[in-house]
This record gives C-alpha cells, sequence and structure tokens, in this order.
C-alpha cells in the first residue's frame, strides 16, 4: 500500500493518540490493561514541539504514526502505530525508515526501542537488535523487550 508521510497538524493529536490506542488493542489486551497504557498511548499537544512525528496517510486517511525524541546522540522511538485495518502493507516499516533516518539526521547513532512483545519481531525484521529488556512505564512489573537499531550506516 503506498503512503505519504507528512508532519502532524495542530489539532490532531487526540486523533493520533485514538489511533495508537486501536493499534495496540490489535494484541488482544483486556480493557482493564489497555486503559493502565492510555497515558503512554496519548500524543499531548506541547509534543509537537518536543518531538519528532510522522503521520501515514493513505487516500486522505491517516493509517500510522511514529513519534522519536532526540536527544545528544541517542533517539528513542516513543510511538509506532499503524491502523489494525492496514497492518502488513508496509506502513510500519515506511515509518520505521523515517524514523531511523531522521533520528540519524539531528545526531543519534543509535535508536533505542521498547517494543511490545508481540511487535519485537517486526523491530528485528527492521534490522535492530535484542539489548536487554526495560520496564513497561505503563504496567508493574512487566519487562519488555529492549532493542538498537544503529544508525551510523544510514
Ligand atoms: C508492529 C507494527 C508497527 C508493524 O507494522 P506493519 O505495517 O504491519 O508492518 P510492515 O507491513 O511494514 O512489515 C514490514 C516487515 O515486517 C514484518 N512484520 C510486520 N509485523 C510483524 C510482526 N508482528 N512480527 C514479525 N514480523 C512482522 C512484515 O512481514 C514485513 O516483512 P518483509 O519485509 O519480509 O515483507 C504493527 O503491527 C502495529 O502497529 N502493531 C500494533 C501496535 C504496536 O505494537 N506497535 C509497536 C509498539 S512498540
Amino acid at each position: 500500500m503506498s503512503c505519504i508521510l507528512r508532519p502532524p497538524k495542530v489539532g490532531e493529536p487526540p486523533a493520533l493518540s485514538a489511533l495508537c490506542f486501536r493499534s495496540k488493542a490489535v494484541w488482544g489486551y483486556d480493557d482493564d490493561f489497555m486503559e493502565a497504557c492510555r497515558r503512554e498511548l496519548t500524543i499531548e499537544p506541547s509534543e509537537l514541539q518536543s518531538t519528532s512525528i510522522a503521520v501515514a496517510e493513505n487516500n486522505g486517511g491517516v493509517v500510522g504514526v511514529v513519534q522519536i525524541k532526540v536527544v545528544g546522540n541517542e533517539a528513542d522511538l516513543l510511538k509506532l502505530f499503524v491502523e489494525p485495518t492496514t497492518l502488513r502493507r508496509g506502513i510500519g516499516k515506511a515509518l520505521f525508515v523515517w524514523a531511523a533516518d531522521r533520528a540519524a539526521r539531528r545526531g543519534a547513532d543509535h535508536l533505542m526501542i521498547e517494543a511490545d512483545l508481540d511487535a519485537a519481531s517486526f523491530y528485528r525484521r527492521m534490522g535492530a537488535e535484542d539489548c536487554g529488556f526495560a520496564p513497561s512505564g505503563s504496567i508493574a512489573g512487566r519487562m519488555l523487550p529492549r532493542l538498537v537499531k544503529e544508525l551510523r550506516s544510514i
């Protein structure tokens, strides 16, 4: 599926946050788990300035979003979510490539990822390597795979 990547619009964060919530739910989590994750799945209006975000659009509709934050030589992948009806059509890859490229242009030499358990294989497919585990920011006691994508070759 072809898509264009564009910056987010002012006023768009609530719709993007809703997309993140719908997308995370594809892994079959229950309502309590999803509610516990809501804060982490939210894009605040202030983040339009404090982070880098790209929105994927197909035929005028939003089909995905990615968000990174770069500090010094390290970038963090904060969000990468594809609309559930358009999974496995190359949108996640297009957004990940944008994130890695943007991070490298901003001076990062690696991109850190704390992956949902079910998404870790996607990041490995994108060339990221496992580097341990990190505690979930939403669920006490839950550990998430931590991966790193080296950017020096980009
Ligand atoms: C993970 C996610 C972003 C992948 O997006 P996508 O658009 O479905 O992925 P793509 O179609 O671009 O896939 C790119 C490649 O990764 C592979 N891939 C995609 N999802 C995969 C998965 N869950 N496990 C293993 N491989 C996967 C594809 O087969 C494809 O391989 P190819 O290059 O050999 O053809 C998407 O499944 C998603 O949004 N999931 C729900 C939210 C989520 O968990 N986000 C990540 C938070 S850390």
